[in-house]
């Protein structure tokens, strides 16, 4: 019997030096590697090329780009830089990871979650916000809508930023708190001037859409976005993540930049590679804040991930090729991933079971185990998790958040599987469905 892991990293011996040659540097925390890492992410974003590499060519891209040690920071530095704090609404699908939601909930915001379409997107069946039901959520105190590109399938931004300027009118800039970050987040709120639109892109970096008539990579479509680098994903740096957002008039990039920095290094005035400036010592800290910077060992790890990540897309691409097939031929329902005018990132495969309840799913994913073949389920509906039932919400309310996850399950999608794993994995699905008459 094989064994099918789930979603292990793909990590090569051209990581493994790049990690050892950062540990021999003699610089291991945040330094030069995780700043070579944020251009050459600002210029993969902007055009698709992951091969800007050299330090001259990298410097005509933008400072756009910071990475952190998780999508979780980049998600909670994204609203502290918007200036989201407590009497403020973040809307929030319902269908989502945790950390979507949590992150307003530490800046002192109320979540408002929003049910997603019946099925899901008509194309691609991904779990998209129900954009009728949006609309209604959206209040005076609404800042920000956060859309999840799950799966690594970019969200349609077009209709939430045509919804956001519909609203225009109910939305109210903070005022300035008189500090520095509440004086940026006055001047952004202003400048944007309608409630944000915000990516989490956890699962899709490398992904594009056409918005607006223009073919844009993910990371470019949306106010802020966050992405994340943790070992599930399809770039990794072991943990990790990053923040990137779109420009913003009248507000200097690099004051933002500056912004990330402070937030990231408790608030400190100089960071650990300005600080080794003989007599240099001298520092100040202008906030009580966080530490969440990412280092330069996992940075190494995430710079030859970028030399190689075309083509672990190009994998990922083959393997949702041959998944389609087996899916069709069963009539199973599964994602769309590629489609005229989109490309995702090929994150995760969802398929969902027609008529079959959670016990039939669950059973299904046991005999799936039984012949060594890990399988998962990407969401259980955050109204359904403890954290956030006890605070009065109720699945409910959200019925097409619980019918999607009823009888869904994700396949095991990732760039160590070899051509023998998908004809096994595709075999014992046939077996499994058939064996239990549900095809
Ligand atoms: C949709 C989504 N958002 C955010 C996160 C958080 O990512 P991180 O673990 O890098 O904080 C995840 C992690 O799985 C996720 O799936």
């Amino acid at each position: 019997m094989r064994r099918i892991s789930f979603s292990p990293p793909d990590i090569t011996e051209a990581e493994i030096a790049e990690v050892a040659e950062a540990l021999r540097s003699g610089w291991i925390t945040t330094g030069p590697r995780t700043k070579h890492l944020e251009r050459r992410l600002a210029a993969y974003i902007a055009t698709g090329d992951n091969t800007v590499d050299t330090e001259a060519d990298t410097a005509a891209w933008s400072n756009r780009v910071v990475c952190l040690n998780s999508a979780t920071a980049a998600e909670e530095l994204n609203l502290r830089i918007f200036g989201v704090g407590p009497g403020d609404e973040v809307i929030v699908p319902a269908y989502t990871y945790t950390a979507t939601a949590s992150a307003a909930i530490h800046c002192g915001a109320t979540v408002k979650f929003v049910d997603i379409q019946k099925d899901g997107d008509a194309v691609t069946h991904m779990p998209e916000m129900d954009y009728e039901a949006l609309a209604a959520a959206i209040t005076e105190k609404t800042k920000v809508i956060v859309a999840v590109d799950l799966a690594g399938i970019i969200a349609d931004y077009e209709t939430m930023f045509r919804i956001a300027e519909e609203k225009k009118s109910l939305f109210r800039p903070v005022e300035s708190d008189g500090t520095p970050l509440g004086d940026l987040n006055h001047r952004i709120q202003v400048s944007i001037g309608r409630i944000a639109v915000f990516s989490d892109a956890a699962h899709s970096l490398g992904a594009w859409r056409t918005f607006r008539g223009e073919k844009k990579y993910c990371g470019a479509i949306a106010d802020f976005t966050s992405f994340s680098f943790h070992a599930v994903k399809n770039f990794t740096t072991a943990e990790g993540g990053a923040s990137t957002w779109k420009p913003i008039e009248g507000v200097d990039d690099a004051e933002i930049y500056k912004f990330y920095q402070l937030l990231s290094l408790h608030g400190q005035n100089k960071d650990a590679l300005a600080k080794t400036k003989l007599g240099a010592w001298e520092y100040d800290i202008i906030g009580p804040w966080y530490k969440c910077n990412l280092t330069d060992v996992m940075a190494a790890i995430g710079l030859r991930q970028l030399d190689r990540y075309p083509e672990l897309l190009d994998r990922r691409a083959q393997i949702i090729a041959r998944y389609d097939a087996i899916c069709d031929e069963l009539g199973i329902s599964h994602l769309t991933h590629y489609t005229g005018d989109s490309r995702s990132s090929g994150h995760l495969y969802l398929i969902r079971i027609p008529g079959i309840s959670t016990e039939r799913r669950n059973e299904i994913i046991e005999l799936m185990a039984q012949q060594g073949v890990a399988t998962n389920v990407h969401y259980k509906p955050l109204p359904m998790m403890t954290a956030y039932k006890s605070t009065g919400t109720d699945i409910g309310d959200y019925p097409n958040s619980y019918a999607y996850y009823e009888n869904l399950i994700s396949l095991p999608l990732h760039t160590l599987l070899s051509d023998d794993d998908i004809d096994y994995l595709c075999d014992t699905l046939k077996m499994v469905v058939k064996d239990m008459k549900l095809c």
